[in-house]
């Protein structure tokens, strides 16, 4: 298993019913299940990663930026992976240092959900390359514990992320509720109103709402009930309760990061602009064509059908400016690349650019 590098492919998801508030900080354990759908690889992370006897310090290259794992100041999302990396390591039985390198092919901490497509493609590909016969759901109980949103990242289609209530944490992870071709029809186009970093990083956006916010102990039960009425939704491909429930959702968590002190605002005039447009756009077609919801950051996430998805992306075209729009469908989870894909260079183990 030393020495063999592998290369995967993973995609981020986007929540319908978000997870906001952590019930454990170490473990990402958190205070609401959630759900999401896996996006295709139209916004996708790759990343290679070998073990070896010959690598002297474990090391992490995102976006062409090292990071040294062994380094005593880390930020947050390095210290959490260095960690998950140490425990499948020793899952496995090898003390080999490892090269870590990864692209993202879209804006990182945008509120894109870099993070969860980063930490669900790397545990997929460490386990590749350490040979451990780990099931979807043990991968997700890693990928948990580096980003909470990452857990979902491991399978295609619509996924739930249930709680759990064990306080280590073993029966908080993602199941498949429905395969990304029960209901292809539906899709993400993401308003890309701006691809700068957000000024509150989500993990301490989780902690400062649960801790300050007054509105906030309604969410969880609020969120778990949606999400039983949202399955039933999906699995009846019934888009307009869908369409209102996702709108209501995200209304719902920004509202308790707003009642947050001092309040935390990732919603901007351009956002509140696309909000006033779906509404408008669903109420002169009579019905719910589609749906918005923002993750942390100001970026517009529109759910809508594929045979809306024209009028969606003419909507959105008018207000995007000089911003971007993506389009993705559903993805089916991480999967290996071939060789000729590997971001490391397999003779002198070193990233290849
Ligand atoms: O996984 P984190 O800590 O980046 O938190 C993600 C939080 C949201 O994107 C806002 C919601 C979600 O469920 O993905």
């Amino acid at each position: 298993m030393d020495d063999k590098v592998v290369t995967a492919i993973g995609t981020p998801n986007k929540a319908l019913v978000m997870y906001w508030g952590k019930r454990n900080n170490r473990l990402n354990l958190p205070m609401n299940s959630s759900l999401s759908i896996t996006l295709d690889e139209s916004l996708n992370t790759r990343t290679s990663i070998v073990f070896s006897k010959k690598i002297k310090r474990d090391a992490i290259y995102v976006n062409g930026e090292k990071h040294d794992l062994e380094a005593r100041a880390q930020n947050e999302k390095m210290m959490l992976s260095k960690r998950v990396i140490d425990r499948m390591r020793s899952l496995s039985g090898t003390k080999a240092k490892a090269l870590i390198v990864s692209r993202n092919s879209f804006p990182t901490s945008t509120g894109l959900a870099s993070s969860s497509s980063g930490a669900a493609t790397l545990v997929f590909a460490a386990s590749q390359a350490l040979g451990l016969k780990a099931s979807a759901r043990e991968l997700s109980i890693l990928a948990r514990q580096i980003s909470g949103s990452g857990s979902r990242s491991l399978m295609g289609g619509f996924v739930k992320w249930t709680k759990g209530s064990k306080p280590d944490g073993s029966d908080s992870y993602a199941e498949q509720v429905a395969s990304e071709k029960y209901w292809p029809e539906v899709m993400d186009i993401i308003a890309v109103f701006t691809a700068s970093k957000k000024k509150v990083s989500s993990s301490e956006g989780h902690d400062l709402t649960l801790k300050q916010s007054k509105l906030y102990f309604l969410r969880p039960e609020y969120a778990e009930d949606r999400l039983e009425a949202m399955s039933d939704a999906i699995r009846a491909r019934d888009f307009e309760p869908l369409a209102e429930m996702i709108m209501r959702d995200s209304n719902n968590m920004h509202a308790t990061m707003l009642d947050t002190y001092p309040p935390i605002m990732y919603l901007d005039d351009r956002s509140r602009e696309a909000i006033y447009a779906i509404h408008e756009l669903n109420q002169s077609e009579g019905k719910n064509i589609a749906a918005y919801t923002f993750d942390a950051g100001p970026n517009a996430h529109v759910i809508t059908l594929r045979k809306y998805k024209s009028k969606v992306m003419g909507m959105l075209g008018e207000l995007i400016g000089d911003g971007k729009i993506l389009a993705a469908g559903q993805g089916s989870g991480p999967r290996l690349l071939g060789e000729s894909e590997s971001l490391i260079d397999y003779r002198s183990l070193k990233p290849t650019e």
